[in-house]
């Protein structure tokens, strides 16, 4: 069988796609994905409007998604926490997972972003940069696969220096003033 979807749409997720993308995470990840440490940090905080996109085929069924969420750093250092991304299990292997990836990435720089991290298969992430020494300071709030937590600097040298614990996103969060020294 060819695995032809023809052409296919890449939108901003739309109001209505939410249960749609539930689906689609749910075929790809399971039940159990909401106890992994990666949704305490989406509890409660919207995804970033801007980064979320979903595929959609002819028939006008969707066919992949990709969110990401604001996170912080220590509450220090703002990022991007990436995820989930899910491909419809008969188109996966055609390379829609890495036009989403790159187009993710690209949008999440044009917003002024400095750096994602991810809970991943390194052996699919490395290859748009993302890096397992780049999370090594950095600690998730709960148990992790460490092999699998990644960091990847949209800005070279974004994560130097960045350490501590990943907290949720809080609205009205501005980075503190550093005082001059004289
Ligand atoms: C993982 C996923 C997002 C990738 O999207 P995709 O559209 O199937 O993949 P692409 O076509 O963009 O990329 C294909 C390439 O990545 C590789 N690849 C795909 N999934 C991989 C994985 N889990 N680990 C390692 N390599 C993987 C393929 O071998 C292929 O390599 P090639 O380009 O050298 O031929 C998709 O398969 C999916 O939704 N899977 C279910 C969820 C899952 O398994 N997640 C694991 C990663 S967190």
């Amino acid at each position: 069988m060819i695995r032809d979807p023809g052409r296919l749409r890449l939108l901003r997720e739309r109001s209505r796609d939410g249960a749609g993308v539930e689906e689609m995470n749910e075929a790809a990840f399971g039940p159990d994905r909401q106890q992994k440490t990666v949704y305490r940090l989406r509890e409660g905080v919207k995804p970033i409007p801007e980064l979320c996109f979903v595929a959609i085929d002819q028939k006008d069924r969707m066919v992949a998604s990709i969110r990401n969420w604001p996170i912080l750093i220590n509450d220090k250092w703002p990022a991007v926490m990436l995820g989930p991304l899910a491909i419809a299990p008969e188109l996966r292997g055609l390379g829609y997972g890495k036009a989403l990836m790159w187009h993710s990435m690209a949008q999440s720089r044009m917003l002024g972003h400095s750096r994602i991290i991810l809970v991943g298969d390194p052996e699919y992430y490395n290859q748009f940069g993302f890096r397992r020494d780049l999370a090594l300071n950095i600690q998730l709030p709960g148990w992790v696969d460490d092999r699998r937590f990644l960091a990847l600097e949209l800005v070279a040298g974004s994560m130097i220096g960045v350490h501590g614990m990943i907290g949720k996103w809080r609205p009205g969060w501005r980075p503190k003033k550093t005082r001059k020294r004289i």
